[in-house]
């Protein structure tokens, strides 16, 4: 377990799904009845952008720090989320250590814990999963005293099978794994076939790398052969994959996506790319139907 998210908190794959998640959150506030979010793999909650791992790579730079400035409409509301995360100390979480400065608009990047918890409602509940033991004490200080917030440090797939179905029988799994293991694809996909059997109308998204196209080939005909119905991809591609080493374009998986999602992710991802895309060949934006309903 070397995979520190500290290193890309707020680049665009967290800026992708990030802005999908909070969309989806929405989505699922739009009915009364509480819903459950179970984030298998959920990192430390916040991370500071002026700390060394996010210095040392910069990435958040050019993820969410290209959206602050007067968003795009498709963003504002996923861009408006973090900002506020980042000033006002939510009741729910710890003080911001330190205030933004003129060089950094933004003094902290949310991860998706701290998104989820400032989208539940009184009725709704969030389970959060790390394995690894700095991560999860710092998500602890962060929620831990938290009443809608339940913290478990165990494995991110086994979770999928202890943890599902929650007693809500509503609501939305993040299963969004390091992927520094050759076998994480086949791994997370066996793992989504796994809680999806629990939890049939689940809303379940998958986040996965784009560096070459034949692992994420692989993997998509991996789900379809699991049989799951309502599976949707939806991608963002910086430039053609074509360089393993780099991670050139991200993709989130959505079994049950809810009403509307392929039109308010191809805004999202549309409005994303023209922001961060540098214009180089084979960017795209892709929303692709890997199941029918
Ligand atoms: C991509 S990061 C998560 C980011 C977070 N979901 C967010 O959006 O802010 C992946 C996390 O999985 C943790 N991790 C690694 N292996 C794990 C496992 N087997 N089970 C649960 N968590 C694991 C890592 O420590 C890391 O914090």
């Amino acid at each position: 377990m070397n995979y520190r998210h500290a290193y890309h908190a707020g680049n665009f794959a967290d800026c992708v799904k990030h802005a999908l998640l909070v969309w989806l959150l929405r989505a699922l506030a739009r009915k009364e009845a509480p819903f459950a979010v179970l984030d298998t793999h959920a990192g430390r909650g916040r991370y500071d952008l002026a700390a060394p791992e996010a210095t040392r790579t910069g990435e958040w730079r050019a993820g969410i720090g290209r959206l602050l400035d007067d968003p795009p409409p498709a963003l504002a509301d996923y861009v408006a989320l973090v900002q506020s995360l980042d000033h006002a100390a939510p009741s729910f979480a710890a003080p911001a250590a330190t205030a933004p400065t003129a060089s950094a608009p933004l003094a902290h990047y949310p991860g998706s814990p701290l998104l989820c918890r400032a989208l539940l409602r009184p009725q709704d509940r969030l389970m959060l999963n790390e394995l690894h033991a700095e991560e999860h004490a710092a998500l602890a200080r962060l929620l831990a005293r938290d009443r809608q917030a339940h913290l478990h440090r165990r494995d991110g797939y086994e979770c999928l099978r202890a943890l599902l179905p929650p007693p809500e029988r509503r609501g939305l799994v993040l299963i969004d794994p390091p992927f520094e293991q050759p076998d994480e694809f086949a791994r997370a996909a066996a793992g989504l076939a796994a809680g999806h059997a629990r939890f049939g109308h689940g809303l379940f998204m998958l986040w996965y790398p784009i560096k070459h196209r034949t692992p994420v080939r692989a993997f998509h005909a991996a789900v379809q052969e699991s049989g799951m119905r309502d599976v949707l991809a939806a991608e963002l591609a910086l430039r053609e994959p074509t360089d393993p080493a780099r991670l050139n374009g991200c993709g989130v998986l959505l079994v049950n996506p809810p009403y509307r999602f392929e039109a308010g992710a191809g805004a999202i991802l549309a409005a994303l790319l023209a922001r961060l895309g540098a214009g180089e060949k084979g960017a795209a934006v892709t929303i692709q139907r890997l199941a029918a309903e």
